[in-house]
């Protein structure tokens, strides 16, 4: 069974207060969200495997651990997916990058493909899907399912924000997967929007509203 992993460090959730806030322009929105991801990427790599080298230092030799050579590949959720990239890959920059466009239809909420490039290679590597949004999760249980059909057999999901019903489908869906997410709220309204949520990432990221 997939689990989820809340990241409640200090200063993921101050930066979450941030961009939640209503009075966030874009530009700071940007930056928060991209700090954020990589804050979080610390933990989500927490597992990543280590093998022993040896070194030498400017006064001696030395055993030191790096990492063993796992391959990794980001998967960001067109479009706002996108914000949280670069913070990622600041932390694992050795990591390839695939694109998933998705989006999700404002009357019947089902996720609707655009766009999907992945590395050749993505069947030999660990995924880490990024989105800041788990709503309804129609979009990443879609996402881990084109993914899975690729041969991909290590996928993990990295939200903001998640609400319960978002957490519910993938766990039913995609119960090897797990979930990491700075915050689980309270529910989804009418619309299909977290509550409380912090309005439309994209639309807030890109400023096309
Ligand atoms: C948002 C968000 C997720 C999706 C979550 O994208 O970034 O991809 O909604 O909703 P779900 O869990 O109910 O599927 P949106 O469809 O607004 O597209 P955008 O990123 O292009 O704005
Ligand atoms: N997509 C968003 O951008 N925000 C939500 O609250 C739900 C889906």
């Amino acid at each position: 069974m997939g689990k989820v992993h809340v990241l409640d460090h200090p200063l993921i959730q101050h930066k979450l207060s941030l961009i939640r806030d209503k009075e966030t322009g874009s530009k700071e929105f940007r930056e928060l969200v991209e700090e954020l991801a990589l804050l979080m990427a610390y933990e989500v790599t927490r597992d990543l495997p280590l093998k022993e080298v040896e070194i030498e230092t400017p006064v001696a030799k030395a055993k030191a651990r790096v990492i063993s050579g796992k391959k990794l590949g980001i998967v960001p959720i067109l479009r706002a997916g996108l914000g949280m990239v670069d913070g990622m890959l600041k932390l694992i920059p050795a990591a390839k990058v695939g694109h998933i466009g998705l989006y999700r239809d404002p009357e019947t909420l089902e996720p609707v493909e655009y766009y999907c490039k992945l590395p050749y290679d993505v069947e030999e590597r660990e995924i880490i899907i990024i989105d800041p949004m788990l709503a309804t999760g129609g979009s990443a249980s879609a996402a881990i399912s084109f993914i899975k059909q690729k041969g991909v057999k290590n996928i993990k999901l990295m939200c903001l924000i998640a609400a319960p019903e978002g957490i519910a489908r993938v766990e039913k869906d995609h119960s090897d997967v797990d979930i990491f997410a700075a915050a689980v709220d309270e529910c989804l309204n009418e619309h299909g929007y977290i509550v409380p949520g912090l309005g439309d990432a994209g639309d807030r990221l890109f400023g096309t509203k």
